[in-house]
């Protein structure tokens, strides 16, 4: 079994609660079930939430050995941490980064990420359906399709 790791920053343990208008009303365990469901025979994920920086790097070294891919969404890390960015940078196999909201139709200071430096595709304003699409694409990356 090839696993995808689904990251998620700060605040989307809220998802569902935090911010409707913007974030909708699912949560999270409604983007695990549908990332379960999206991947391919032989795929599953491990999805994964923290508030803290240093333990998201700490699961990116973690996915080094364990994974075939990676979809993140770091929520507000996006915008800040070259940490996370540098994490990345030291793993190999497709990164996909995910945002719920459309970040380029919001403040300016959520126009720049880190993080796509470094990703391989980058989905914002789909809703959960980028999680979906970031599944499918590491599926599909994973077993040598460009
Ligand atoms: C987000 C967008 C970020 O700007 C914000 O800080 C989040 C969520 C999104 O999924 O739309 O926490 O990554």
């Amino acid at each position: 079994m090839k696993t995808i790791y689904v990251l998620n920053g700060p605040n989307l343990n809220l998802l569902g609660k935090r911010q409707p208008e913007i974030y909708g009303s699912a949560t999270l365990e409604d983007v695990e079930r549908l990332c379960a469901a999206a991947c391919d025979a032989g795929f599953g994920i491990r999805l994964l939430q923290s508030n803290h920086e240093g333990q998201i790097i700490d699961w990116i070294h973690e996915a080094r050995e364990a994974s075939c891919g990676i979809v993140i969404n770091p929520g507000a890390f996006t915008h800040t941490s070259v940490a996370i960015l540098d994490a990345l940078n030291a793993y190999e196999p497709p990164v996909i980064e995910v945002h719920i909201s459309q970040v380029h139709k919001r403040e300016a200071f959520r126009h720049h990420s880190y993080v796509s430096l470094r990703a391989d595709g980058v989905i914002a304003g789909l809703g959960l359906a980028g999680y979906v699409a970031g599944v499918r694409r590491i599926c599909q990356l994973a077993s040598g399709a460009g």
